[in-house]
């Protein structure tokens, strides 16, 4: 007996990592984190519709494994995603990931992606996007500290979505600064290589702190930061593991993505629970204004939330048919009476 072939209800999209590299060639870089801010400031205004829950964590002592659902009553999204910041030593991704869209009216899955290329991609459009409500108008250099992985798609998501045209580089590991520098070689941005975090940010608008620790580290202290600058810190998202010095934070005004998620993950773990902060979309909404004056300081104390990722897996989905940079995969089992699962199986038996 042949086994039965998977009918057209068991193929879900996939979108592998090579899929994925082609996609963002397709589109181009720029353009792709231009649209993927576009659509995660879309849901930022829809934010209260959401289902939303801080990201169920498993720490063990090398690092994090998380997943992170949401919905928004039509499509259901969830994303599997590791931090694990020795694994670079190792020569292995701190952050590896991949995620599911699926139909709430069903259950069934519309979709399957690697999500490693796409966290950095969103991780950058969202700090851009942020970037373009609270950084001071006319921002052209920034800062960017850590230059790992996540460095290059943030360097060009700011000039891509907030017009900087020059980023100042530093790393503990000069290796990844090299990196950098030679990544982001004829993209259009003057590229500094500074020895110091204090020379990095000489006549900075903005500050990215993108580094990976598991460890509370001080990467700006209080001195470091002056009036008037706008700071994205993204690299602190873990219990115990942060990047500014709490005096900075009593200084700056916040903005956060999810409060519950970020009082556990976020900067403000420094703060105590009540600490005021302002929601990001509320901000995008109108509803809260974002920066006041040129000497306020601005600090986004991104984690990174579960609707920026739904977001992100809504754009590849809009993709599919224009660019076919998927494959089908046999996931979900269609038996012909949906209650005959075991005579499906049966029939398979070779
Ligand atoms: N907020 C979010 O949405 C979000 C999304 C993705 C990743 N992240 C976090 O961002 C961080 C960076 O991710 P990545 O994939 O680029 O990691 P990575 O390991 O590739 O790079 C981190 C870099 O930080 C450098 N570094 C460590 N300590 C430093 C210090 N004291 N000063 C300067 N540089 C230092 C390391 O040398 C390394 O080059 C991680 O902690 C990750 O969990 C956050």
């Amino acid at each position: 007996m042949t086994a039965p072939k998977p009918s057209s209800l068991a193929f879900v999209p996939f979108v592998s990592v090579a899929n994925m590299m082609e996609i963002v060639h397709r589109i181009g870089l720029e353009n792709m984190l231009r649209d993927l801010a576009e659509y995660i400031e879309d849901d930022f205004r829809r934010w209260e519709l959401f289902d939303k829950t801080p990201r169920v964590a498993s720490h063990s002592a090398e690092g994090v494994i998380e997943l992170m659902p949401t919905s928004d009553g039509e499509v259901y999204g969830f994303k599997y995603v590791n931090g694990h910041p020795k694994n670079m030593k190792e020569g292995l991704q701190t952050v590896t990931a991949f995620g599911l869209l699926a139909d709430v009216g069903t259950g069934y899955p519309v979709l399957l992606s690697e999500m490693t290329v796409l966290t950095a991609l969103r991780t950058a459009a969202t700090s851009a996007m942020v970037a373009k409500h609270l950084a001071p108008k006319g921002s052209k250099t920034m800062a960017m500290i850590g230059n790992g992985a996540q460095s290059e798609f943030q360097a060009l998501a700011f000039k891509a979505i907030c017009g900087i045209s020059s980023v100042r580089l530093y790393d503990i590991d000069p290796a990844a600064t090299k990196k950098a520098m030679q990544n982001l070689e004829g993209w259009g941005l003057s590229v500094t290589a500074c020895r110091t975090p204090e020379d990095a940010i000489e006549g900075a608008a903005i500050i990215t702190t993108c580094t990976a620790d598991k460890q509370y580290a001080t990467i700006l202290t209080d001195n470091m930061v002056g009036a008037g600058v706008h700071i994205n810190a993204i690299g602190g998202d873990c219990p115990g593991k942060t990047e500014l010095h709490k005096d900075i934070l009593l200084r700056s005004d916040i903005f956060v993505e999810f409060p519950p998620q970020t009082r556990i993950e976020g900067e403000i773990q420094q703060l105590d629970e009540d600490y005021p902060v302002t929601e990001m979309w509320q901000v995008i909404n109108g509803e809260v204004q974002g920066r006041r004056d040129n000497r306020q300081i601005t600090l986004f104390d991104g984690v990174g939330f579960a609707i920026e990722d739904f977001s992100a897996l809504r754009y590849i989905r809009s993709k599919l048919e224009e660019t076919g940079l998927y494959q089908k995969l046999d996931m979900v089992a269609d038996p012909d009476d949906p209650r005959d699962l075991f005579g499906m199986v049966q029939r398979a038996k070779s």
